[in-house]
């Protein structure tokens, strides 16, 4: 056959290099709603859910029973299930209805019900949904800091600059697992230089990540995974009930936690029970709801290939977001991994999150160069800082970062570097030579810095954990280098622990270490003229990208 060179050109586009899926809802590649999802229904006996979802107790799994007995308002269930749907959907657009009112009749549906609600709203009513319904006044964002080389001193930089362009939370996560002691003291040094009060993890095995935690080497936790059947619960070695312990833990020595969900983890292992990605989604997070956990990192996380291959999948990603919303939790909205070869198709997915503004737009946005993130890769990386800060001057919406100049980056990359040789010669762990810290402060990339030890570096992040050194070491180290502020940072975040209040939902510090959260600066948006508006300093702040014209200089 002759082609057409109009339809030769497009074939060559970077769209039609992804992967793109018919429906087949008997293997649950369905975005919103399977012919097989469940009708909504709740019957109460003696202060006890005896049906939900037309399933009997007796027919219930570990979730639903789970779901049932924690997270579900007993008292409200009937009296909310009464509601029409389509009712409920427009109350979430209408600027009258206020965020609480929702939240309270929210707290008495079903997940099938849920999933119903959600299938009456399109793409910018559930935008205009997250917009009123996001826990937090203020929108923010997370950093992915992660290298090739695992080398504690790039994070350490790496977290500064992240710190300083804005993210509130950083994470990160090893090539090779057992530097995670390494990684996390790099990443906390690194983060409070750039900016005192940035929150940091360390995504590692749970036994691993727990005890970092404990020991005050990190300050959040995140990937508590949950699952929408039981079947991929069980291949993980979990329950609702193990993840509730889990989140137990970490709450008794004060750390803030948040779990993680995201569709098309059950098509990607197989058992998805021919329901759709969205109601197997809302199932993951009234398991979330109901085991204490204040919020959830979710739309997809990285499953987005499968939930972006099918019809709606976008949409029924900033529809997972939504729905934790609803139900009260903090939502870190994904855009954590590359989905789309196409510029256009990756920005526009991103859009739904950025516009409305979410709690944490991105649950990890590459601070580093793609080729740098061990997560998989991001949605976007460190060389669009300067695009979404130009997204963010374009519409006047405030997406968490802000523009830099390349003083500042040099500044605070030289000083991470020069804390982490100074605290890892103090505590008598690997060297940092001058020459690394150099090549790090002026590396876009591990392309651009010098070999590690790896074998000296595991042998002293084994030695972390055996000497049981803890975030009090961290401190003092610092403090008898001559790294005072920083030193005061980091002793700031061990206090958090013992205060509590950045437990609440969606908590997050400033550089004073004041706490913004739901609860202390909720969410007030009634329409326009209520709200978080960008304006002022903040505005102000966004304005300033580099490459403008000036015109004293024409
Ligand atoms: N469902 C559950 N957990 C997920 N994670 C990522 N995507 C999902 C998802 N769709 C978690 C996993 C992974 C970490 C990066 O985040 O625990 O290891
Ligand atoms: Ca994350």
């Amino acid at each position: 056959m002759r082609r057409s060179k109009r339809i030769e050109t497009l074939d060559q586009r970077p769209v039609n290099k992804d992967g793109y899926i018919n429906e087949w809802p008997e293997m649950g590649f369905v975005s919103m709603h399977s012919p097989y999802d469940p009708e909504p229904s709740v019957k109460v006996q003696n202060g006890k859910i005896v049906e939900l979802d037309g399933k009997a107790r007796a027919e219930f799994d570990f979730i639903d029973q789970f779901i049932a007995d924690y997270a579900i308002n007993i008292e409200r269930a009937e009296k909310s299930m009464a509601v029409p749907s389509l009712d409920i959907a427009k109350m979430i657009v209408d600027i009258h209805v206020p965020r609480k009112e929702i939240l309270e009749l929210i707290t008495g549906i079903t997940p099938a019900k849920m999933a119903e609600v959600m299938n009456h709203l399109n793409v910018v009513e559930l935008m205009m949904g997250m917009q009123k319904m996001r826990a937090r006044k203020i929108p923010g964002n997370q950093a992915h800091i992660t290298n090739l080389k695992d080398d504690p001193v790039q994070i350490a930089a790496d977290a500064a600059e992240g710190a300083l362009r804005g993210f509130a939370e950083e994470e990160t996560t090893m090539g090779v697992a057992r530097y995670a002691p390494l990684s996390s003291i790099a990443l906390l040094i690194g983060s409070q230089v750039g900016r005192p009060g940035v929150l940091t993890q360390c995504s590692a095995e749970e036994a691993t990540e727990l005890e970092l935690g404990i020991r005050g080497l990190t300050t959040y936790a995140e990937t508590l995974s949950v699952y929408g059947t039981e079947k991929v619960f069980i291949d993980g070695d979990d329950t609702p009930y193990s993840k509730a312990f889990l989140n137990s833990a970490y709450a008794s020595r004060g750390l803030k936690v948040r779990f993680t969900s995201g569709s098309g983890s059950e098509v990607l292992m197989g058992s998805s029970e021919k329901k759709s990605m969205l109601y197997l989604e809302c199932r993951c997070l009234f398991a979330t709801k109901g085991a204490g956990s204040q919020g959830i990192q979710n739309g997809s996380v990285s499953c987005i290939g499968v939930t972006g291959a099918v019809p709606g999948g976008i949409r029924e990603v900033i529809a997972e977001n939504l729905v934790a919303a609803l139900l009260g939790l903090e939502c870190a909205s994904s855009n954590d991994q590359s989905f789309s070869n196409s510029d256009m198709r990756r920005t526009a997915r991103t859009m739904l999150q950025f516009l409305p503004g979410t709690d944490f737009i991105f649950s990890g946005y590459a601070a580093e160069p793609n080729y740098d993130n061990m997560f998989a890769g991001s949605n976007f990386d460190a060389e669009d800082f300067d695009d979404y800060n130009v997204l963010q001057r374009d519409m006047q919406v405030d997406g968490g970062l802000r523009p830099v100049t390349e003083e500042e980056v040099i500044r605070v990359r030289s000083k991470a570097g020069k804390a982490v040789q100074a605290v890892f010669r103090h505590l008598g762990l690997t060297p940092v030579s001058d020459e690394q810290v150099e090549a790090v402060t002026y590396a876009h990339g591990s392309k651009d810095t010098l070999p590690r030890d790896v074998t000296a570096d595991l042998m002293a992040a084994e030695d972390v954990l055996k000497r049981g050194i803890t975030g009090v070491d961290i401190v003092r180290a610092l403090a008898e280098t001559g790294f005072q502020d920083v030193a005061q940072s980091v002793l700031n975040m061990l206090k958090q622990r013992v205060i509590g209040d950045y437990m609440q939902t969606s908590a997050i510090l400033d550089r004073n270490f004041h706490v913004l959260s739901g609860v202390n600066t909720p969410n007030d948006y009634m329409g326009p003229g209520t709200g978080y508006r960008v304006e002022g300093e903040r505005w102000e702040e966004i304005k300033k990208i580099p490459h403008i014209i000036n015109p004293k200089d024409i």
